[in-house]
């Protein structure tokens, strides 16, 4: 296994001024016995997402707060590829969504564009970075696949969820429950690979 940094210290910023995914990455980190500080606790600003990868944007958003924290910080930043379009909505996944984040236009765009193509293949990714002030960082990313839906079913879940249906699956994220989602999502896979590679006991 690739060396990596071990993360030792008693705080961590998550980078992230959406308190929901500041609640999940504290669950997730319970048991670690960290004190989880978040970006907004801080005041912190949320840097222009200016990477054309998920781990570039996620790595900026850990190291922006991470240097104006003096503390180690965590980001993440995901979102919906689909391969017959060019890999659209991917980075600019929130974008799609315009100022209102409606994301029934965002998933409208989604199927207007799939207009006529066959394939309806699709996977979301979630990129991790976990950073030091000293601009050391560790980068993970995880992946769900799958394939879209037009309709869309179900009003669980959020952003792209409905018009989602994993692999292996007939319920859409839309339609499935939390923990049947968080089981097998990009996020959950993203995590899984950063604590056993730097949170392992
Ligand atoms: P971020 O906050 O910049 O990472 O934006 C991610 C965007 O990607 C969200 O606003 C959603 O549109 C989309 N996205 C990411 N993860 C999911 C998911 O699990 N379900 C549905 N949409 C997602």
């Amino acid at each position: 296994m690739a060396n990596h940094r071990h993360f030792s210290e008693p705080k961590l910023v998550i980078a992230s001024h959406n308190q929901g995914k500041v609640r999940e990455i504290e669950e997730l980190l319970r048991r670690y016995n960290i004190e989880v500080i978040s970006a907004s606790d801080l005041g912190l600003d949320e840097p222009e997402e200016t990477g054309t990868t998920f781990i570039a944007n996620a790595e900026l958003k850990a190291l922006a707060a991470a240097e104006v924290a003096d503390l180690p910080a965590l980001a993440d930043d995901s979102g919906l590829v689909v391969p017959a379009l060019n890999g659209d909505p991917g980075i600019y996944s929130a974008r799609w969504a315009g100022p209102a984040k409606d994301f029934d236009i965002a998933m409208g765009l989604v199927e207007e564009g799939l207009n006529g193509i066959d394939d309806r293949s699709a996977y979301f990714v979630a990129a991790l970075a976990l950073c030091w002030p000293d601009g050391h960082c560790e980068t993970f990313e995880g992946r769900v696949d799958g394939s879209l839906v037009c309709p869309a079913r179900g009003d669980l879940g959020f952003g792209y969820d409905p018009m989602f249906l994993p692999q292996g699956n007939d319920q859409t994220f839309g339609e499935m429950d939390s923990d049947a989602k968080h089981a097998i999502s990009h996020r959950a896979d993203a995590f899984t690979k950063l604590t056993r590679a730097c949170f392992a006991d």
